[in-house]
């Protein structure tokens, strides 16, 4: 493409057109000098392209190169010449041909970077700070490009199946995400707040209710919470609801979608993606969302140790707790410090001890634990775990929580550590069969797992008085490689088993009626049945990308301290702000204007 100041994109350029003259503009990517003739990498979007000066031909475009320096903006007109056969660089699409430019302007001038760009260890703080140069560098232009790839692939998807993309507001009322929200006060409400939206869902199921059948947005998403490398507070959701439609419908339609997405990176995925139920899951992996490119599967000891004579384990079971095991091949010759740093390990993760059998070359069992255990007992552990010779078999035994929870990081912690885990595979598989309901420690008593407008399966709704733990609803993930990509639920369209739901989970009449009544009001005007989901957009495009961290696909993203470090956002607020929004600050701090 043609632009008033450039006749080509570098990259656009190849063998054929030697001899053609053009116009490039971009950045000085290299100077090099070499005593006479100097070389210049000129890079733009689509990468660089090699520019010459010699004094001998032309010595004017010579002196304004002698001045130039990385990062100046240039503009360079010249015929294209074939590069000499051994100077070719393979490594560069436009490797084979060069300019010794006939014009030179320099655009715009350029301080020192504060880090190099060509540097793949520079600190994300600094990264973070000084982003536009950041971007700059090819990766990052790369993983923003492919996001706007994967973006574009996905609405082309959606949009050839008739869907249609609308808008739902940020300044609303809390969402029933179960995150923190963030608040903006009104200045004409006094006194009165918005928070930003968690996530669109109470505005998609209510365009079911308004007719439309088939919703999606690529939304921006708030969340106030503990933030990690897959977590932002603000964050993209490709939101979808569709109405007359049940589970089988949205994960159909989810897995077209992975495929056109998956595609832009070059991945080939098969539907249809296994499924197995939350229960299998957390029995298995120790885990909601497992990562399925390895082995090393848990397996349950509860009735053997129930047998032994170990006490407090015994306690544990009968309270309610499980025991899980994991086998890790090959590692008994283990040293002690090594066995040492294992438990330790076990142990921040939150279990309260962990026991292992180690099996010896010579036959022999040796454990911490050996006293408890008759060799009956100890045979049928064997068994079970299909343990030879130079295993070791871990369990640990507590609420099934924490045992799920401390089995299934150490599943991951060895299979990392061992090498189990093929970089090249895509394990994409589906969890279903959610519990409705889990409990919560912190706030001592039940919470909707998913969200409260989640369908309850309805075999189990007379379960919702008296056993509601045991409820299984209607939700989904689908989970890549181990993380959650995406999750969603077939909804509830009758207000009756809506007011059960917001029952079990302890909510007063009133407090029903002031959260949600708009919502309940709408359901009594005729609602279609409905389902949706929503996939996390940063995260699949990190994965893609084959990044660590969800910040290197975003292109101004906050640091773990919910921060922008390049504008400093969030900064305070002067005390006219305030007033006018009849606010006061706690905090003492002054005001630099
Ligand atoms: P959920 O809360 O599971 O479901 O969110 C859907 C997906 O959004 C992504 N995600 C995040 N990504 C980055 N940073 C965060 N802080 C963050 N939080 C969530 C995850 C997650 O799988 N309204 C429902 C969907 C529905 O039921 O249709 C919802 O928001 O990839
Ligand atoms: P103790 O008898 O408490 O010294 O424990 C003996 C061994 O059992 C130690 O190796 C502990 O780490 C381990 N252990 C203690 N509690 C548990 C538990 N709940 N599950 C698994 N192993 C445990």
């Amino acid at each position: 493409m043609k632009t008033s100041m450039k006749t080509h994109y570098n990259e656009e350029l190849t063998i054929k057109d030697i001899d053609k003259t053009v116009t490039l503009a971009g950045w000085v990517s290299a100077v090099r000098d070499l005593g006479g003739i100097i070389f210049v990498e000129l890079r733009d979007r689509s990468g660089l392209f090699q520019v010459v000066a010699d004094p001998q031909i032309n010595p004017d475009v010579h002196a304004v190169f002698s001045k130039l320096k990385d990062e100046y903006v240039i503009q360079i007109t010249g015929k294209i010449t074939k590069r000499p056969p051994e100077t070719y660089n393979p490594a560069l699409a436009t490797g084979e041909i060069e300019i010794y430019p006939t014009e030179v302007h320099v655009i715009s001038e350029a301080k020192l970077l504060p880090f190099e760009l060509a540097s793949d260890d520079t600190k994300e703080e600094l990264r973070l700070k000084y982003r536009y140069l950041d971007i700059r560098r090819p990766q990052m232009l790369n993983n923003l490009k492919l996001r706007h790839n994967i973006v574009t692939a996905i609405r082309n998807y959606l949009n050839s199946l008739d869907f249609t993309e609308v808008e739902t507001p940020i300044l609303i009322n809390t969402t029933p995400e179960g995150a923190r929200d963030f608040l903006v006060p009104s200045r004409v409400q006094e006194g009165k707040f918005f928070a930003l939206p968690q996530s669109p869902q109470i505005f998609k199921q209510l365009l079911m209710v308004g007719g439309l059948e088939k919703y999606y947005q690529i939304a921006k998403c708030f969340r106030d919470e503990d933030l990690r490398a897959d977590r932002q507070p603000e964050f993209t959701q490709v939101d979808i609801e569709m109405s007359f439609v049940n589970q089988e419908d949205i994960i159909n339609l989810t897995e077209g979608l992975i495929v056109e997405a998956f595609k832009q990176a070059g991945v080939e995925v098969k539907p249809p993606f296994k499924r197995i139920s939350w229960q299998e899951a957390m029995d298995r992996f120790g885990s909601d969302k497992p990562d399925a490119r390895f082995g090393l599967e848990l397996f349950d000891i509860g009735d053997i140790m129930m047998e032994s004579t170990f006490e407090p384990i015994k306690e544990t079971l009968k309270n309610g707790g499980i025991a899980k095991a994991i086998k890790i091949p090959g590692i008994a010759g283990y040293s002690r410090k090594e066995m040492d740093d294992i438990r330790s390990l076990a142990i921040s993760y939150g279990a309260k001890g962990i026991a292992w059998l180690t099996f010896m070359e010579d036959g022999t069992v040796k454990s911490p634990v050996l006293k408890f255990l008759t060799e009956e007992q100890i045979k049928q552990l064997q068994e079970r775990a299909e343990a030879k010779p130079g295993d070791v078999v871990f369990f640990v035994a507590d609420n099934p929580k924490t045992t799920y929870d401390v089995m299934g990081r150490f599943r991951l912690f060895f299979g990392n550590k061992l090498g189990l885990i093929d970089e090249n595979s895509h394990a994409l598989l589906w969890v279903v069969d959610f519990p409705m309901f889990e409990y919560s420690q912190e706030f001592d008593r039940i919470m909707a797992m998913h969200h409260p407008f989640t369908s309850p399966n309805l075999e189990d709704v007379d379960k919702m008085k008296t056993d509601p733990l045991k409820v299984r609803s209607v939700a989904y993930d689908i989970v890549y490689n181990g993380t959650e990509l995406g999750g969603g639920s077939v909804r509830i369209h009758s207000t009756e088993v809506q007011k059960k739901v917001f029952e079990a989970l302890g909510l007063s009449e009133e407090e029903t009626q002031t959260k949600f009544g708009f919502m309940l009001q709408a359901f009594q005007y005729g609602t279609p049945p409905h389902a949706g989901l929503a996939i996390g957009l940063d995260r699949l495009v990190a994965l893609l990308a084959k990044q660590t961290s969800i910040r290197e696909v975003i292109a101004f993203p906050k640091n773990s301290a919910a921060k922008c470090l390049m504008t400093n956002a969030p900064t305070f607020a002067s005390e006219e702000q305030l007033m006018e929004l009849h606010l006061k600050s706690t905090v003492k701090h002054e005001i630099k204007h």
